[in-house]
């Protein structure tokens, strides 16, 4: 397929824009039929177990997937759509990311929080083209938080505050990062592994090099933090904004980063799919295709690169 043109682009981005509002409502209103309210009756919502016993969907993810999926077939009937429930209801492998135009969604990150009603759960929504992240679209309901980005305009939060909003000259690279990072990391879903396992010893290195790194800039701190929030969308999200300095990830899948990895990189942001520590930084991801199952992500040293956004209404 020709390249997307800007003005295209910008269609799609308004196009987004309304979905990812519509399917947030939907999630919150979901949501609250969930709360405990004396008075009116509580609707339990079952949810199913997927792979493991921490591998959940509800009824609730795959109603805002149905819902997204048909709003983008009305209006971009061309367009690939690749979505995490339809994929675990059985797609083949060639379901996944290629350089078709591609809608990657998922309509609920974070199941578990909003298992709990803890808020960190929201829809995510990227638009891919060529294998590159163009669009993405993060709506975290409970928060009133609405991330959103558009290749050559910018990324915003709540469409009037530009990305990323914690000015900070120094990007943290691991090698030489500041005292007073935050750190953020997801234990994923595999409960397979054990202690000396893979999984243990990435998240222990990526822990150790956290708490490593204020001693060796020689500034005598320590980072701030490590932050696990149960949602690999809004962990980008939040190093979009700045808030967080670096995350990590190994294990999740297309549908958890594609928007996400869309705003850090308009934000003027880094990611790149390596391991932790040793490799970092060395595949830059334009150059790799969506469908590593690592990544890691270093936030905005200052100003978001594009000087010519625009802020929707
Ligand atoms: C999961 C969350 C979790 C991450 C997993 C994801 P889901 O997505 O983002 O934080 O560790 O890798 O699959 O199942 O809540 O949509």
């Amino acid at each position: 397929m020709a390249d997307i043109s800007q003005e295209e682009l910008d269609d799609i981005y308004t196009f987004a824009v309304q979905l990812g509002k519509d399917a947030g409502k939907m999630l919150l209103e979901a949501a609250k039929l969930r709360m405990v309210d004396d008075g009116e009756e509580q609707k339990e919502q079952q949810h199913v177990q997927k792979e493991n016993a921490v591998d959940l969907v509800t009824e609730t993810d795959e109603n805002v997937e149905a819902f997204i999926k048909s709003r983008i077939s009305e209006r971009y009937p061309s367009h690939k759509f690749v979505g995490e429930e339809s994929y675990s209801k059985g797609a083949s492998r060639d379901y996944l990311i290629d350089d078709s135009p591609t809608w990657c969604v998922d309509p609920l990150d974070g199941t578990v929080n909003y298992i709990h009603l803890f808020p960190m759960f929201c829809v995510s929504i990227g638009f891919i083209h060529k294998s590159k992240p163009l669009i993405g679209v993060i709506f975290a309901p409970f928060l009133n938080q609405f991330f959103s980005s558009c290749s050559g305009r910018g990324a915003w939060l709540n469409e009037t505050q530009r990305l990323p909003l914690v000015r900070n000259p120094v990007p943290p690279m691991p090698a030489r990062a500041p005292s007073g990072c935050v750190f953020s990391c997801e234990w994923g879903k595999d409960r397979k592994d054990h202690p000396d396992g893979n999984m243990h010893r990435k998240i222990e290195s990526f822990v150790n090099m956290a708490a490593e790194v204020g001693g060796r800039s020689g500034r005598g701190g320590m980072v701030h933090g490590v932050r696990c929030l149960g949602s690999a969308t809004l962990d980008l999200a939040y190093i979009a904004m700045g808030s967080f300095d670096i995350w990590w990830e190994g294990g999740c899948w297309e549908w958890d980063v594609a928007a996400g990895v869309a705003i850090v990189l308009e934000a003027g942001g880094l990611v790149t799919t390596a391991n932790p520590p040793e490799d970092h930084l060395n595949a830059p991801i334009e150059e790799v295709r969506l469908g590593s199952r690592l990544y890691l992500a270093i936030r905005p040293a200052g100003p978001s690169p594009t000087e010519t956004g625009r802020q929707t209404q």
